[in-house]
């Protein structure tokens, strides 16, 4: 498709680009350091920044030009990795996925670790309990039938059953915006159920009725309030609620007739 030049100027020439104009922001954390004191508190940096720069981007300012003790998790930095969920203003997002431009820089933003899980340091916490929770449900293909002669085969429909929740980056944004994980850490939370689901809906897995068996524990789906929460702060869009939803089904009325 042909793409318009750029307009003229009234003397013909094209308008450049105009150049991004760095800004100040104030940036809130929450601190903790253990080896300091117990207890948490609130510091402010002043961070000069551009409207499309990153939450990320401002973070590492703060630890590169102010403060090298902040400590926070960061690896690939384009929301593919998941080790940066956070809470920005008081919702779970990734910081390497949260623009300045889409928050009111008005105010200070808020920066803090999110909830539910043990604060190790600064924004670090202990994801041990998600992991645990993660492992629990067996996120790997289980077959239990003699080995085919070549590939398990699965046609676009089957495949498109659980397309959504293979989706997931193990970014814990689910599971620490769930109020009844913040109260019981032992609820297997949103972000496994997630993973379980992923496998109990893929026709080439035959593990499902145990994973189902694992779920249907007193700290499995059945704590779920669909409070919705989990489904806001996904990054990746997944509706982790329907999923749940999905895994309750199953429970009842089989995975055949779940979705
Ligand atoms: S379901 Fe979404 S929010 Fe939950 S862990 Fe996976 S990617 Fe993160
Ligand atoms: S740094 Fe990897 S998801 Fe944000």
């Amino acid at each position: 498709m042909a793409v318009d030049p750029p307009a003229p100027s009234a003397a013909g020439a094209p308008q450049p680009a105009p150049e991004p104009v760095a800004f100040d922001i104030t940036v809130k954390v929450r601190r903790f350091d253990p080896d300091v004191s117990d207890q948490h508190y609130w510091q402010d940096f002043t961070v000069s920044v551009f409207a499309t720069d990153r939450i990320l981007d401002a973070l590492h300012k703060i630890k590169w030009e102010q403060d090298g003790s902040l400590t926070f998790r960061r690896s690939c930095g384009h929301g593919i990795c998941g080790s940066d969920a956070m809470r920005i203003n008081g919702k779970n997002r990734l910081a390497c996925k949260t623009l300045v431009k889409d928050l009111n820089t008005k105010k200070p933003i808020t920066v803090e670790a999110i909830k539910g899980l043990t604060v190790k340091k600064d924004l670090v916490v202990d994801m041990e309990p998600f992991m645990a929770a993660y492992r629990k449900i067996k996120p790997f293909l289980i077959t239990h039938s003699p080995e085919p002669t070549r590939e398990r085969l699965q046609d676009a429909e089957d495949r498109a059953r659980f397309d959504d929740t293979t989706k997931c980056i193990l970014c814990a944004a689910c599971t620490t915006s769930c109020p009844v994980f913040w109260t019981d850490e032992q609820y297997f939370g949103p972000a496994a159920i997630v993973n379980a689901h992923r496998f109990i809906f893929d026709s080439r897995d035959e593990g499902g009725p145990e994973r189902l068996q694992i779920l249907n524990q007193a700290e499995g789906a059945w704590r779920c309030r669909t409070t919705f929460n989990c489904t806001d702060a996904c990054p990746r869009g997944i509706q982790v609620t329907e999923a749940i939803q999905q895994v309750k089904r199953a429970m009842m009325f089989g995975i055949d007739d779940a979705t």
